[in-house]
C-alpha cells in the first residue's frame, strides 16, 4: 500500500537507495533501542515478532529450512514510517524466539522490493544450486517508484533471487524480471508453491481485485494458468498477498484447497483484512466450494498474513503469520523506535460442518513453553452477574494468556465477556452477544487513540455459541489476540493503554453465568 503523502519522499529516498544498495545500512537500530532498555519501550511486543528499529509491515518469504524458521518482512531500515521496501530478515529455531539478520534484499534499479514468498528448490529447477545443495529461492515484486510517477501502469513486475547459505546472502537473478507486467497497475506479491501432481512451480499473485495462477519448470518463465476472483469474495478494495495451500478436512481423508486474500480495504470492520476461500484446485483452476464471504480473523489487525513453506513432512502443519496492523493507521500509531509487529504464529486446520469447510485458526504448541511456571493461576468455578473483578495473582496482565471457560444457564443472557482495565478507567472489552449473536471488541475507550480517528471503535463479528463458551487470549504490552472455541473465531487488535491494564473484571448482562475455570498464565519475554 502506497502512501500518497510519502511519495516525493520516497522518490528521494529512491534515489539514494540506487546509489547505495549493495550497503550494508547503518547499524542505528540496536542502539536506540538500548537507550530505553532493548524491547522495554511502551507498547513494544514482549513475545511477538517486531523488529528492532523502524517501520515493519508484510510477512515474507516464509520458508522452513535445516532447522531453522524463516521470517523475512517488508521492512524500511532508514525511519519509522512507511518507505523503500527491503526485505528485513530473522531466524528461530521454535517459531517463537527471533534472531535478527542482516537486510536480505535492498531495493535496486528494477524498484523495491515489495511482498513474495521463498521455497527451496529441492529439484534445482532453476538451476541456482545443486540437487545436494538446493537453493532457497525468492520470489518477490519489483515496485518500480519512478515509473509509477511517470504515470505508467507497468511499475510493478517479478523478480527472483536465491541464497546458498541459508538465505544468509543474495544474488538476484541477471534475467530479473521473470515475470513483466502486462499493462495491470497492481500486479504484486506472488506466493510460490510446488504443485506435486503437475510436478511445476506455481505462483497465485494479486492482481486489481483479482489473483493470477501462473505455473513454471525453471522459475524463470511462467505460464498464466488462470484468473481467480471476478464476481466472487469481498471486493471493497484491491487485492493483495495471496496464498493457495491444500489441507487435510479433520477426521477425513479429503483434502481441499485453501485460498488467502488479503484485501484493503474492505474489511467488515473497516480497513483491513484476509478472506479465505475453500475449493478444489488441480494445478491449474481454482474452484470454489462456494461463494461465501469469510475471514481468517475479525479483528482489525491481522493482515496480509501467510503460510510457511517447506515444514516437514513429520511435522505437517499449516503454519501462518500475518502483519498485526491495518493500513487505516499502521503509519501512526504511537510507537516510537519501531513500527508494527507480526501476530504470534498460527496453526491452521480445516472441519467440516453442515457442508461447509470452515478454517480454524490455533495458536501455535510452542507458545505454551514460555508460560511462566512461577505465574500460573487456576481459578475454581464460580458465578457472577454484573461485573466481578478476578484477581490475576502476581502476573502481569500485559504480558499473558488468558483461557477461560464459561457456562451460561440463563438463557436470558444478553452479553458477557473481559474487561482490561486500568487505574485511569481506560477499558478494552471483549464480549459476546448471545441476543446479536455476536462477538465484539470494543476499544473505544481504550486509552491513546488520537493519532487516527478509525482506531476507537467497535469491531462485531457474527458468532453463536451455544451454552458453552471458551475463550483464549494473549496479552502483550499493546495487542490482544482472542480465539474463540479452539480457534473457531479469531479478533486480533491492537490497544494502546495510557498506563498498563492491571484489572481483570468479567461481566454479564441480563443473567447468570457460570466460569467452569480459569487459567492465567505469564508469558515470559522472548527477547535478551
Ligand atoms: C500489503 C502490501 C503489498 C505490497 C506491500 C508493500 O500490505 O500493500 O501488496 O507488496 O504491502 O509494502
Amino acid at each position: 500500500m502506497i502512501q500518497p503523502l510519502e511519495f516525493p519522499i520516497c522518490i528521494l529516498a529512491f534515489a539514494i537507495l540506487l546509489g547505495s544498495c549493495n550497503k550494508s545500512h547503518v547499524k542505528t537500530s540496536r542502539s536506540e533501542g538500548i537507550a530505553s532498555g532493548y524491547y522495554n519501550e511502551q507498547y513494544r511486543p514482549q513475545f511477538h515478532f517486531s523488529p528492532e528499529a523502524h517501520w515493519m509491515n508484510d510477512p515474507n518469504g516464509l520458508v522452513y529450512f535445516d532447522g531453522e524458521y524463516h521470517l523475512f518482512y517488508q521492512y524500511y531500515p532508514d525511519s519509522s514510517v512507511w518507505g523503500p521496501m527491503h526485505w528485513g530478515h530473522a531466524v528461530s529455531p521454535d517459531l517463537i524466539h527471533w534472531k535478527h539478520l542482516p537486510v536480505a534484499l535492498y531495493p535496486d534499479s528494477l524498484g523495491y522490493i515489495f511482498s513474495g514468498s521463498a521455497v527451496i528448490d529441492l529439484t534445482n529447477a532453476a538451476g541456482f544450486g545443486s540437487d545436494e545443495k538446493p537453493p532457497m529461492v525468492a520470489i518477490f515484486t519489483y515496485h518500480n517508484p519512478i515509473l509509477e510517477k511517470s504515470g505508467s501502469n507497468v511499475f510493478q513486475n517479478q523478480g527472483i533471487a536465491f541464497s546458498l547459505d541459508k538465505g544468509r546472502t543474495w544474488t538476484k537473478y541477471s534475467g530479473n524480471p521473470v515475470l513483466k507486467n502486462p499493462g495491470i497497475r497492481d500486479f504484486r506479491d506472488p506466493k510460490m508453491f510446488w504443485h506435486a501432481q503437475t510436478k511445476k512451480w506455481e505462483i497465485i499473485m494479486a492482481v486489481n481485485d483479482r489473483v493470477h495462477i501462473y505455473s513454471s519448470s525453471n522459475m524463470k518463465e511462467w505460464n498464466l494458468e488462470s484468473e481467480f476472483g471476478m464476481g466472487i469474495g469481498a471486493h471493497g478494495g484491491v487485492w493483495e498477498c495471496p496464498d493457495l495451500f491444500p489441507l487435510k478436512v479433520e477426521g477425513t481423508d479429503i483434502i481441499k484447497w485453501v485460498m488467502l486474500v488479503s484485501i484493503n480495504p474492505g474489511e467488515p470492520n473497516s480497513g483491513s483484512a484476509t478472506q479465505y476461500f475453500t475449493g478444489e484446485f488441480d494445478g491449474h483452476k481454482f474452484i470454489p466450494d462456494n461463494s461465501n464471504i469469510r475471514w481468517i480473523d475479525w479483528g482489525r489487525d491481522d493482515y496480509a498474513g501467510v503460510t510457511w513453506s517447506n515444514i516437514p513432512g513429520r511435522d505437517g502443519r499449516r503454519l501462518f503469520i500475518g502483519w498485526m496492523s491495518n493500513w487505516e493507521y499502521a503509519t501512526v500509531v504511537p510507537t516510537t523506535v519501531w513500527r508494527n509487529a507480526a501476530t504470534i504464529p498460527r496453526e491452521l486446520s480445516l472441519i467440516a460442518e453442515n457442508g461447509n469447510y470452515i478454517l480454524i485458526s490455533k495458536p501455535v504448541r510452542e507458545l505454551t513453553k514460555l508460560r511462566s511456571e512461577s505465574d500460573t493461576v487456576s481459578i475454581k468455578s464460580q458465578s457472577f452477574t454484573g461485573e466481578k473483578e478476578i484477581s490475576t495473582g502476581e502476573i502481569s496482565l500485559m504480558q499473558s494468556e488468558l483461557l477461560f471457560d464459561f457456562k451460561f444457564l440463563d438463557t436470558r443472557v444478553d452479553s458477557l465477556g473481559i474487561i482490561l482495565e486500568n487505574g485511569l478507567k481506560e477499558r478494552f472489552i471483549t464480549g459476546y452477544s448471545a441476543a446479536q449473536k455476536q462477538f465484539y471488541i470494543d476499544r473505544r475507550v481504550s486509552g491513546n487513540s488520537g493519532f487516527s480517528k478509525n482506531f476507537a471503535t467497535i469491531s462485531k463479528a457474527p458468532y453463536f455459541a451455544g451454552t458453552d463458551l471458551k475463550l483464549h487470549m494473549f496479552v502483550d504490552a499493546s495487542s490482544v489476540e482472542l480465539f474463540v472455541d479452539d480457534g473457531r473465531l479469531v479478533m486480533t487488535s491492537l490497544v494502546f493503554p495510557t498506563e498498563k491494564f492491571t484489572r481483570l473484571i468479567l461481566f454479564s448482562k441480563n443473567g447468570n453465568v457460570i466460569l467452569n475455570k480459569a487459567e492465567f498464565h505469564g508469558i515470559e519475554r522472548i527477547w535478551p
